[in-house]
């Protein structure tokens, strides 16, 4: 844990409010470290941080600043979902904005250190963190006007599934974000082909993913991962336009018009409700 000013042991100099300022920090050092391990380097008051000294940088800061510019700065009247909210610092931004919030994880120790946070931070009135998997929004009557759905796919068993609930519980915007495969390439020829002329299944740029039968990184959740083109075609697939790509592996979306002819060219309905068991719109 980084401390912006802290010294090890209080001089006894130090006024009062300055020892209790140093005993409040002490405090927050042992719960940051009783809760660890942290995936999100939260910037808490008083300069702490939950995880300074991550493998992946101030993350994930440094994806929220490429994205924040695209989302309105006020958001007062939304509600916005976070899907895989982690210590939920994504949520934390959404609320300050003035979104009502939802975070979902279906890990308890994330959301441990969400709840946490949130009340470092102030911010417990704006947010709700439910444990969850993605599929039971299926049951959810709610619509949400903002979803956040970053860093889950590639984690999911059943990815397309996850996707085409996402997409019909989102009102306005969706930010999708996944690891994806190497490369840029869109292979744009792949409305029919014959089935004795296959070769084009094998263009670089033809929409497929990455089966992970055992490990990816050392983990065992990573199942799927996706290339550049075949991100854009579920997403279009599932009711989304994509209207900006915003840097690495971000994708900035709104549902499609009904009559879009990059939907899906049947209704799925059916096979969706059977294949989560649920009555999904
Ligand atoms: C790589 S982290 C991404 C965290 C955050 N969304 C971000 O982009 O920084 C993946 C998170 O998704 C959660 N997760 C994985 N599978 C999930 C599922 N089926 N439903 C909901 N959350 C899931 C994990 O517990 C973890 O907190």
């Amino acid at each position: 844990m980084r401390f912006s000013y802290c010294p090890a042991n209080p001089p006894e100099s130090m006024t009062h409010s300055a020892q209790r300022l140093h005993h409040r920090q002490e405090q927050i050092e042992s719960e940051i470290a009783a809760l660890a391990p942290w995936f999100h380097n939260l910037h808490l008051p008083n300069g702490v941080e939950t995880a300074p000294g991550h493998f992946l940088g101030d993350f994930p800061r440094y994806k929220w600043q490429a994205l924040a510019p695209h989302l309105p700065a006020r958001l007062d009247g939304w509600n916005a979902l976070d899907i895989g909210c982690n210590a939920g610092y994504y949520s934390f931004e959404l609320a300050r904005r003035g979104a009502r919030v939802t975070g979902i994880d279906v890990d308890p120790h994330y959301l441990r250190q969400a709840e946490w946070a949130a009340k470092e931070l102030g911010l417990e009135k704006a947010i709700e963190f439910r444990q969850m998997q993605v599929y039971d929004l299926a049951d959810e009557d709610e619509i949400f006007d903002l979803v956040l759905f970053m860093g889950v796919f590639y984690h999911l068993r059943y990815p397309l599934l996850g996707l085409d609930i996402v997409a019909r519980h989102t009102r306005r915007t969706m930010v999708f974000q996944t690891l994806t495969m190497p490369g840029m390439e869109v292979y744009e020829d792949t409305w029919d082909h014959p089935i004795n002329e296959r070769d084009a299944l094998n263009a670089p740029g033809w929409p497929r993913m990455a089966f992970i039968e055992h490990r990816f990184s050392s983990d065992p959740t990573n199942w799927w991962v996706p290339n550049h083109a075949a991100v854009q075609a579920m997403l279009r697939s599932s009711g989304m336009e994509v209207t900006a790509h915003l840097g690495h592996e971000i994708y900035l979306c709104q549902p499609a018009s009904t009559d879009a002819p990059t939907r899906a060219p049947y209704d799925i309905t059916p096979e969706l409700r059977s294949a989560s068991g649920r009555a999904v719109r």
